[in-house]
């Protein structure tokens, strides 16, 4: 049995309480079938959150099973499927991977064999196994409402929220979906709640639940309800509501309340008697009872479960999108020759003085001019050769990462309240990118080095190789980071590309800055960094010729590596707070 009892839902709006659920008291028991019906923006979506859990409660108390849930700790992830308004599958993936990912994430299998079997089971309930290859993208919209319930029905849950999975729909696949929703709360004993604004098919329900303005003005058997409302056809009920401020509804179904709820339960006991509801045998509440329920209940996963079932995914998605291979394979092979378009200068000699003086002041000057005009060539070829590559693997980074969490947030949010681990969420990011980042930075320092060899003193080329690694995954652990606290994968998108853009510019290694702005941008330009560690690690001769060019100071390989290195840990950071937060609107 789940109870509310006076629960209201309250939020502060222009300094004032606004009460968006206000003090609604229902009693549902198991295997029932319940509608959360009432015109748009009365709060069924708000009151379906509230009992799942996802708003705590302002005021009031939820029971389950005589159990308060505020004090005593909420159901656990696997005994609540809550599908809401949007598709929680990823398009590229099939109806099959959907409900296995989703099965690998949420229960705790003991083998292959349960894993196929509780799939093959949704799959049959909810009439999806005839198309289980089919991509999620090309299915209809009922097929699609039909594949959110199967992803929320691997875990059995004792309690189904559904918000609108009927809307938008044809009248068919409407009635279809209600029977489905019927059906499903026939069997071991099961509660599900359905939040619709639609009028049609109310007799396949146990009961209505009739909101306005967050109050309560209905709760019973769907046949009384015109009866209720002195009306002549369903259709009608909305306009009625209109007719009368909530508080008068809300004041007068509770007087008439008790007489509904009889009706109500004789319905129901002419339902068990006939056989039609199987409600599962509940033994008396003793230990035995309660050790029989624990082991009953479906474990949640491991972090490694959690972990491996992500990562894979995430690699199917990628492979599966065309446009996203192709895109970062262009990236991948084509920054790195535009880089070798500069490399002619970068391979030029540089004339040495020679140690004797010259006999006549006019030759020594000319000598002197030649270093000179060397240096400058060469030096200014081998820094802007350095800072091009680590500018184009800042812009790889952005493009990693930027929508790689922000853009999948509500599916996230949904799969982070079925059980999902945030770490193991994390994880499975940032060993996907690793793989990027690692592909990208060691392709564009062994490519470029080919074309115009990097010409570093001894373990030169190691530390190019490792500044490039640095800035490249310190970029993308801090647009991961920014995809995790933004709102939309557009804002995600635009900080990032902002991020990239100021980097050259703020490096100091086109035009030196203002020491005032220097001091206090440096510690967050990552390609100057990376740009001096790389730049530093070149053969004393090159790195004179390149000091002779730039205005700028380096900073020691220490100090780059340790603020490159910090740079990666406080995207880390963010994107775990990011995650972390509850962010679901
Ligand atoms: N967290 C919130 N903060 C402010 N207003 C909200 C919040 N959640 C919902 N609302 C407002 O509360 C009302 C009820 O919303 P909702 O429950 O989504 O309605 P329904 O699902 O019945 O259409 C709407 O006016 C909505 O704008
Ligand atoms: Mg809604």
């Amino acid at each position: 049995m789940l109870e509310l009892q006076d629960v209201s839902f309250t939020i502060q709006k222009d300094g004032e309480a606004v009460n968006l659920v206000d003090k609604a008291s229902v009693k549902i028991p198991r295997g029932h079938f319940m509608a959360i019906v009432g015109p748009s923006g009365c709060g069924k979506t708000t009151l379906l959150r509230t009992i799942a859990g996802l708003n705590p409660e302002s005021a009031g108390a939820l029971f389950w099973d005589g159990r308060n849930l505020s004090e005593d700790g909420d159901l656990d992830p696997s005994e609540i499927g809550y599908v809401p308004q949007f598709s929680i599958a990823y398009d590229p993936l099939t109806v099959d991977e959907s409900v296995e990912a989703s099965t690998r994430l949420r229960v705790k299998v003991r083998d292959m064999e349960e894993l196929d079997q509780r799939i093959d089971r949704v799959l049959d309930e909810t009439g999806l196994a005839a198309i289980a290859d089919r991509q999620v993208k090309v299915l209809s919209g009922g097929q699609k409402r039909r594949l959110g319930l199967a992803m929320e029905l691997v875990s059995d849950p004792k309690l189904l929220l559904c918000d609108e999975v009927t809307s938008g729909l044809d009248p068919r696949s409407e009635r279809e979906i209600v029977r489905l929703l019927h059906d499903l709360s026939r069997r071991e004993g099961r509660i599900v709640l359905s939040v619709t604004h639609s009028l049609a098919h109310l007799e396949l329900y146990d009961s209505i639940l009739v909101l306005h303005e967050g109050r309560v003005a209905y709760h019973g058997p769907p046949e009384l309800m015109t009866h209720y409302f002195s009306v002549s056809d369903t259709e009608e009920v909305y306009p009625k509501l209109a007719t009368q401020t909530s508080e008068r509804w809300q004041g007068s179904w509770l007087k008439h309340r008790e007489s509904y709820y009889g009706k109500l339960e004789k319905n129901r006991k002419v339902l068990l008697d006939s056989g039609s509801l199987h409600l599962p045998v509940v033994r008396e509440v003793d230990e035995s009872a309660e050790a029989a329920a624990g082991e009953s209940k479906v474990g949640t996963p491991g972090f490694f479960t959690q972990f491996t079932t992500l990562l894979s995914r995430r690699w199917r998605i990628f492979f599966r999108d065309r446009g996203q291979v192709f895109l970062q394979l262009a990236i991948l092979l084509c920054f790195p020759v535009l880089v070798t378009l500069f490399s002619e200068n970068a391979k030029g000699q540089i004339a040495n003085l020679s140690d004797t003086r010259q006999e006549s002041i006019v030759e020594e000057i000319q000598e002197r001019q030649t270093v000179k005009r060397d240096q400058v060539r060469v030096g200014s070829a081998i820094s802007g050769i350095i800072m091009f590559q680590v500018i184009l693997l800042s812009l790889m980074a952005s493009n990693n990462s930027a929508r790689e969490i922000a853009g999948e947030r509500q599916i996230f949010e949904k799969e982070k309240f079925g059980g999902v681990r945030p770490g193991a969420y994390i994880a499975s990011k940032v060993t996907f990118l690793a793989c990027l980042v690692l592909a990208q930075s060691l392709w564009m320092a062994v490519f470029v080095n080919l074309f115009a060899p990097f010409r570093g003193g001894a373990g030169g080329f190691e530390s190019h190789v490792l500044f490039l690694l640095l800035v490249n995954g310190g970029m993308t652990a801090v647009c991961l980071g920014i995809s995790a606290l933004m709102r939309t994968a557009e804002q995600a998108s635009l900080l990032s590309i902002y991020l990239v853009g100021f980097q050259l510019p703020l490096s100091g290694a086109v035009l030196a800055l203002p020491v005032a702005v220097e001091s206090f941008t440096r510690p967050f330009i990552s390609a100057y960094w990376a740009w001096s560690g790389s730049v530093s690690a070149l053969e004393p001769k090159v790195l004179n010729a390149v000091k002779s060019v730039i205005d700028t100071s380096l900073s020691s390989r220490q100090a780059c590596i340790y603020i490159l290195g910090f740079h990666v840990a406080a995207g880390l950071i963010a994107a775990w707070i990011g995650t972390r937060r509850h962010q679901w609107d």
